[in-house]
């Protein structure tokens, strides 16, 4: 196990900070190409672990990969065939759940496995509409957990509503439906984040979205040629942690700040952070984030905007962490159920390094400082990638250094978030 020491910064967080293309766009850039017939190309690519996993994922299926001389990836799609050994997904949750629906659209027996997080994941909420299309779909106990075992084949359209608001549960059963017989519609009561659909749609897909409902018909795709934003998921460490540390003045360019996305923009606002989003491209849904230091007051958190920020949480609750007054995470109880109970990782987290936060069923409750510094201390973050880097940010404006153990796990998303610490903290 590998640690990293996060030293409190003198002078603040400064420069310009790229950074990895997004993780959710990344992986259905994967699995749509080598379902297309043709050669797609697709540049900025996530690097993290997770993505890598669906890269060679996808190449067990039968899709051909290679480097572009542009720098991007090649995929050669469109003649896939059963896998011959199991497919591990390592720690990611968006790959096994959405590798579950595209695999059920190709006939023949796929395995799917992961590491001891992705074991405890559940797995009903994508094998029960799997299932209601026509796909065998068996796991570990009763079929809820991994390993999953997916024979694909002869698939039919659902209508399905979504119990839980989830965007890889609406991704699986929409990529099961581009080889089901007839109509496949998901409905959600909440929104959630929009590529799937987004980017059915650019591979001419017939595919028909409509405020909380999106119908997808059988049909062949074409090749993409794609190049993928900044994940707004990592920008949001570099913009806490400028809107947290004194004398800071950060630029995160060409995030993602599309639909299901940006909500943890909208709190740090409501928190008198000093956000601003520069050279705004709408036909990408693009921009450029500046954050500088201001002092932020507590907020509460929930309802429906809870899925566009909850991978941000972890991020968030370090600013509550340092703002006036008591913020409150809400409607949160699948934060749960992500790389770890991120509720209990968080909490314990932050009373390690002298913050104050409790535990509620749903989501938690950050009693903040009020811009006095935490004291540092030594955390584990239990292996979760996004509980690591929030609690290396929050040792910035700490009066001591936080030491974060089980560092490797930042490699999950964000292999270089070290390089990019060293640069931009003085
Ligand atoms: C994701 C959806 C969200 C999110 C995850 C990525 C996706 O999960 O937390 O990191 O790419 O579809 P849920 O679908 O479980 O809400």
């Amino acid at each position: 196990m590998t640690s990293f020491v996060a030293r409190p910064a003198s002078r603040g967080v400064h420069g310009r900070v790229r950074v990895p293309g997004d993780k959710s766009i990344s992986h259905r850039a994967l699995l749509l190409a080598a379902r297309a017939r043709g050669r797609s190309t697709i540049s900025g690519l996530s690097g993290g672990e997770d993505v890598l996993r669906t890269a060679a994922a996808i190449t067990a299926f039968g899709a051909g990969t290679g480097a572009s001389p542009a720098g991007g990836l090649l995929v050669d799609g469109g003649r896939l065939h059963e896998p011959d050994a199991v497919i591990d997904v390592g720690n990611s949750g968006t790959a096994i759940r959405l590798l579950a629906g595209w695999s059920a659209a190709i006939e023949g027996l796929t395995v799917l496995a992961g590491d001891a997080s992705v074991a405890r994941r559940p797995m009903e909420r994508v094998a029960e509409p799997l299932r209601a299309m026509g796909a065998r779909v068996d796991g570990r106990a009763g079929g809820r957990y991994p390993p999953l075992a997916v024979r694909g084949g002869a698939l039919h359209g659902i209508d399905y509503q979504l119990p839980v608001p989830s965007a890889q549960v609406k991704g699986a059963i929409l990529l099961a439906g581009l080889a089901a017989e007839g109509a496949t519609t998901v409905r959600e009561a909440t929104p959630t984040r929009v590529h799937t659909e987004e980017m059915l749609a650019a591979c001419g897909a017939d595919i028909e979205v409509a405020p909380g409902r999106v119908t997808v018909r059988p049909g062949e795709l074409r090749p993409l040629t794609l190049r993928v934003p900044g994940d707004p998921s990592q920008a949001a460490f570099w913009v806490v942690a400028a809107c947290i540390t004194p004398g800071s003045d950060l630029t995160v360019p060409d995030v993602y700040v599309g639909p299901g996305r940006a909500g943890f923009l909208d709190v740090l606002r409501r928190m008198h952070a000093d956000v601003e989003l520069l050279e705004e491209d709408a036909s990408a849904s693009t921009a450029t984030i500046r954050a500088r230091f201001a002092p932020m007051a507590a907020t509460q958190v929930g309802g429906a905007e809870v899925p566009s920020l909850i991978d941000e949480i972890p991020a968030l609750a370090v600013a509550a962490a340092y703002a006036e007054g008591t913020t409150t995470f809400a409607d949160a109880a699948e934060l749960r159920l992500k790389e770890s109970d991120r509720v209990e990782a968080v909490v314990a987290a932050l009373r390690a390094v002298g913050g104050s936060a409790e535990e509620r069923p749903d989501g938690l409750v950050v009693h903040g400082a009020g811009g006095r510094p935490l004291a540092g201390g030594k955390v584990d973050p239990v292996g979760d990638h996004r509980v690591a880097m929030a609690l290396a940010v929050a040792a910035l404006p700490a009066a001591g250094a936080v030491a974060v153990s089980g560092w490797e796990a930042v490699a999950t998303s964000y292999p270089r978030f070290e390089e990019d610490y060293e640069r931009c903290v003085s």
